[in-house]
């Protein structure tokens, strides 16, 4: 039996410590092997500067941004090859707690080291957002941000530790989030120090 999850807030839910610690070391090197292959790039965003988290992406397509805007691409952008191929425990968490159907086409691989963090954004880039939007939490523990469908919509916080999954869907999906810091020296699992989140979605 699959554990409930916590309900933050309507759509928004929470498993706290679903992934155990063989688990999280097993995607931690998949994510450093598959970066071998498909560097982390720390992207600019459309007001053109660069992101204090640095990203790659697996599967059929990979999030990118540049001063033309916010999109999927089916290439590396600065290597020109196809993204790595997803492991199958992320393919297979997603059907359990994704959608059983469909399966994802893209995993975003965000990396925080000392100082990152991510500014409230919605995730609307995707075709579907009937589709939700799942989440890894990997290494130090983020103290993560979530509002509502409008920016100024009031916004509660939360720490997600490693191993934690959650998942934006339904009347969550389109809500404002972000990661206003990462805790330095949390957790020892990340090579180099630091945080890994794998968002798996369905993008086209
Ligand atoms: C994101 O919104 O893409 C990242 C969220 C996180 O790092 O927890
Ligand atoms: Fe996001």
């Amino acid at each position: 039996m699959m554990a409930k999850p916590l309900v933050v807030t309507p759509g928004f839910d929470v498993w706290p410590g679903f992934l155990d610690a063989s688990a999280q070391d097993t995607l931690v090197q998949a994510v450093f092997a598959a970066a071998r292959e498909a560097p982390f790039n720390h992207y600019a965003t459309a007001y053109g500067k660069p992101m204090s988290v640095a990203m790659t992406a697996l599967g059929a397509v990979g999030w990118t941004s540049d001063a033309g805007g916010y999109r999927y691409l089916d290439r590396h952008p600065g290597t020109g090859r196809p993204w790595p191929s997803m492991p199958q425990a992320l393919l297979d968490l997603w059907r359990a707690l994704g959608d059983p159907e469909t399966p994802p086409d893209s995993c975003l691989v965000n990396l925080y080291r000392d100082g990152a963090r991510m500014g409230l954004h919605q995730d609307r880039d995707e075709a579907d957002p009937r589709f939700p939007v799942l989440s890894i939490s990997l290494g130090d523990t983020a103290v993560f941000r979530i509002g509502g469908a409008n920016r100024k919509d009031p916004t509660r916080s939360l720490k997600l530790v490693s191993g934690d999954i959650c998942r934006l869907s339904g009347p969550a999906r389109l809500s404002f989030h972000g990661v206003d810091r990462i805790l330095p020296g949390s957790s020892r699992l990340i090579p180099g120090g630091g945080r890994i989140n794998l968002t798996l979605r369905r993008a086209r």
